[in-house]
């Protein structure tokens, strides 16, 4: 069942509510992505100002919102982006991880302002995500993982 309302405004405000507390989140949700997966760190050694990390967090957030909207756009980037990250050795079942890890560090950083509900909202987005990024994976005959 796609996202009501309800749980599309939830996420919202949770995206929102990082920004009020906690600014910029793109140097907590990359200490959490390089924790998970030490390797994937080395792949940014170039970026020494953070601006393609930055440049990427803002791309997936848009990729939220266009999800929770028109859905207008998200789905060629994340097709388009699946290629380009495959090339540079981010197989697509990692690429997903990216949505999850951005979720995870969300809520951390909201704490006790992170509801059940919100989780549950997220959780559905984020099952919306693996789906999509699987379909378009072996539309274009990448390998998942
Ligand atoms: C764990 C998952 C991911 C890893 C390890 C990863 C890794 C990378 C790396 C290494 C680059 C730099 C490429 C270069 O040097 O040219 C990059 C760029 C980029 N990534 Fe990701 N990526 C992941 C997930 C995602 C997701 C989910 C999106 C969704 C929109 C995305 C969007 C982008 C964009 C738009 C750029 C270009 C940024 C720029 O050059 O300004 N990435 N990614």
């Amino acid at each position: 069942m796609s996202l009501t309302e309800q749980e599309k405004q939830l996420i919202e405000k949770s995206i929102e509510r990082v920004a009020d507390v906690a600014g910029d989140p793109a140097s907590h949700v990359y200490a959490r992505l390089f924790a998970q997966q030490p390797e994937m760190e080395a792949m940014f050694v170039l970026d020494t100002d953070g601006n393609v990390r930055g440049h990427m967090l803002s791309e997936a957030l848009d990729c939220v919102f266009d999800f929770l909207g028109p859905r207008a756009y998200a789905p060629v980037l994340i097709q388009s982006e699946l290629t380009n990250h495959s090339n540079l050795g981010v197989p697509p079942a990692v690429f997903a991880t990216f949505f999850r890890v951005v979720m995870e560090t969300f809520r951390e950083l909201l704490g006790a302002e992170w509801t059940a509900e919100t989780d549950a909202a997220w959780a559905k987005l984020l099952g919306e995500f693996d789906t999509t990024i699987a379909e378009h994976a072996e539309r274009s005959g990448l390998a998942l993982v």
